[in-house]
């Protein structure tokens, strides 16, 4: 579980993002973060990735206290706990799929491992016939189902996803988010940050970031 408990995030001189702002994110969830741009979205996903240090408040993952921590013991507790995905997919483009994967464990683990355990994981996102190809060598959605398998190699309980169907087609979008229902049926828990309201809605949960704080958004059925 991950509870963010009366949680201050301003960046100097004077913007304030968060005030006072709580909010409890149960094991397993698939929660929307919507707002509009520079409401704090992608702030609150760095407060919840140990990434943003907030002014005051607190963050709990699984009872234990990120902020409290030192960075060194924040910076292994998020790499087991957190897998993270962006818009802009962020894959080394002189690296192939499969290094891409393997890349961000090369100084924790051995070769061999790493190396079984991305290609389980290249196989389930059904790339497997591209384990050799530049990521300039694939479509957008497959870029971004590389960037996922990269996230998801330590079987992160969390998985953060900023904007991830930002920069694809609705084709592409369509396959991420099947994707996505797959990664939720395992356990894990997502929270996503969107503009879009398809991708939204799918979540189990809808957060608007609305003056410095949460509300609860309704899901639109159907
Ligand atoms: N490092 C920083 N220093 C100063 N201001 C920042 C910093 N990062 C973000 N901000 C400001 O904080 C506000 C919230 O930014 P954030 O990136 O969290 O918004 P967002 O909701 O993700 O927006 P978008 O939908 O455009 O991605 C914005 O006004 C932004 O300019
Ligand atoms: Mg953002």
């Amino acid at each position: 579980m991950i509870l963010i408990d009366k949680v201050n995030i301003s960046y100097k001189p004077n913007t304030v993002i968060l005030e006072n702002a709580s909010i409890k994110i149960e094991k397993g969830s698939w929660i929307s973060i919507v707002g509009p741009s520079g409401s704090g979205k992608t702030s609150l996903l760095k407060l919840i990735g140990g990434l943003l240090l907030p002014e005051s408040g607190t963050v709990l993952i699984d009872n234990y206290n990120l902020y409290q921590m030192t960075a060194n013991e924040r910076h292994t507790f998020i790499r087991d706990k957190v897998g993270f995905v962006y818009q802009q997919f962020r894959l080394l483009p002189q690296f192939s799929v499969l290094e891409n994967v393997m890349l961000p464990l090369i100084p924790y683990e051995k070769k061999k491992k790493i190396r079984d355990n991305a290609e389980a994981i290249i196989d389930k996102i059904g790339l497997s016939n591209r384990l050799n190809h530049l990521p300039s060598e694939l479509s957008g959605g497959e870029q971004q189902r590389v960037a996922f398998a990269r996230a998801l190699l330590t079987n992160p309980p969390i998985l953060i996803c900023d904007e991830p169907t930002g920069n694809l087609d609705a084709a592409n979008r369509d396959n991420i988010l099947q994707l996505l229902e797959h990664i939720h049926e395992e356990g894990h828990t997502i929270i996503l940050a969107t503009h879009d309201e398809i991708v939204a809605n799918r979540g189990q949960q809808i957060l608007e970031i609305e003056k410095k704080s949460f509300v609860e958004r309704e899901r639109i059925h159907g």
